[in-house]
């Protein structure tokens, strides 16, 4: 016999209820790296902006440094650890193959059995999961998600390649979505282009790696040049769009905290964007370096705590690596 099942129940609105960060505590000056490149700080900073990054210790590990930042997560939002019964992880460089480090997350946090999965959409990862979040929390599949960006990128970087090893660093950031009485994540705007598949990427897969005679570490590889137009052209268009899905102009945003991949990419966005200059602008990247899932929370997170974005702010996050992925949303600061 058929019925009609009860549809899901979910809340009128989502928005960011809080949001924490850790910054990995080894700070590395491009000093430090260049000899290995035949590199100098001054072409870093030049086509980078980038003076110095973050990497780990052995102590900082994926799951260590996404517990700190989703204990201040948690905190800013004002609720309880029992209440988040999702949590999702946007990364890359957690090294199990499986299970999710989502999973040891909630443990170690002491959350009460949430679903707890992991995502793969690299720099673009965090902006997936603020999208799926706020997608849980309308559509009731949960009530409070805790989303997080993590990556231990130093894992992944040849420190003898040129192209890479000034770029990738290490941190986490997480954010509370929670049902609200207003909208604060405006409609997401995202995308991927496959057939640029292997413009940034692991150099080999598994298998290659283990039936090689000398095995080897398959880092990250990034034909920056081609990456660096893509960005600088093609997401200024999905970032307007995420401006116009949301219903604001330009003059109305406050805050723009797009992936922290360089200094210059962030220059000409806001330039194609027309951002008037009461918009302020995130450039954690100067001393985070890349931080791929984690640099959006970072980077704003970072801007709270200076006074540079307020409460009741209109921030527009826009996201792109890997894949290439890519996802922007208007949001309101927590
Ligand atoms: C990586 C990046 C900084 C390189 O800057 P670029 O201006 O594109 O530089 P190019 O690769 O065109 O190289 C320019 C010159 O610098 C040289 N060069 C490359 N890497 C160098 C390094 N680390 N140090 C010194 N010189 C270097 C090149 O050999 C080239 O020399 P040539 O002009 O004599 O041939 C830039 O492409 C970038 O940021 N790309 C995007 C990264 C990104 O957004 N990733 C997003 C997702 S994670």
């Amino acid at each position: 016999m058929s019925g009609t099942l009860n549809p899901s129940d979910g809340a009128r609105h989502a928005t960011i209820l809080g949001i924490g960060s850790y910054r990995a505590s080894r700070v590395i000056p491009n000093a430090e790296i260049v000899d290995a490149i035949d590199s100098s700080d001054e072409w870093i900073q030049q086509r980078s902006g980038i003076k110095t990054r973050r990497w780990a210790t052995a102590e900082e590990t994926v799951q260590m440094m996404s517990v700190a930042a989703s204990r201040k997560a948690i905190e800013h939002a004002g609720i309880d650890i029992a209440q988040i019964d999702a949590i999702v992880v946007a990364t890359v460089s957690h090294m199990f193959q499986t299970p999710a480090v989502a999973t040891a997350i909630a443990h170690e946090l002491g959350a009460d059995r949430p679903a707890a999965f992991d995502i793969s959409a690299a720099c673009a990862g965090f902006c997936h999961g603020i999208a799926l979040g706020s997608d849980m929390v309308r559509g009731g599949s949960a009530k409070h998600v805790l989303v997080i960006g993590v990556e231990r990128l130093s894992d992944l970087t040849d420190v003898g390649d040129r192209g890479t090893a000034f770029i990738f660093a290490d941190g986490a950031g997480a954010a509370v979505v929670g049902p609200s009485d207003q909208p604060g994540i405006g409609p997401v705007v995202w995308g991927s282009d496959g057939e640029q598949f292997d413009l940034i990427r692991q150099r080999e897969d598994w298998r290659d790696v283990i039936a090689a005679e000398n095995p080897r570490m398959p880092h990250l590889t990034m034909q920056g040049n081609p990456v660096f137009r893509w960005a600088s052209y093609a997401m200024a268009k999905v970032g307007q769009e995420a401006l116009d899905r949301a219903g604001i102009t330009a003059d109305q945003l406050d805050v723009f905290v797009p992936h922290q991949a360089n200094m210059r990419i962030i220059d000409a966005l806001a330039r194609s964007m027309k951002l008037p200059g009461t918009v302020k602008i995130a450039r954690d990247i100067a001393d985070m370096g890349n931080t791929s899932a984690a640099s959006i929370p970072l980077a704003l997170d970072r801007m709270i705590e200076d006074g540079e974005a307020r409460s009741g702010d209109t921030a527009l996050f826009i996201a792109f690596g890997a894949g290439l992925a890519y996802a922007a949303q208007v949001v309101v600061v927590p």
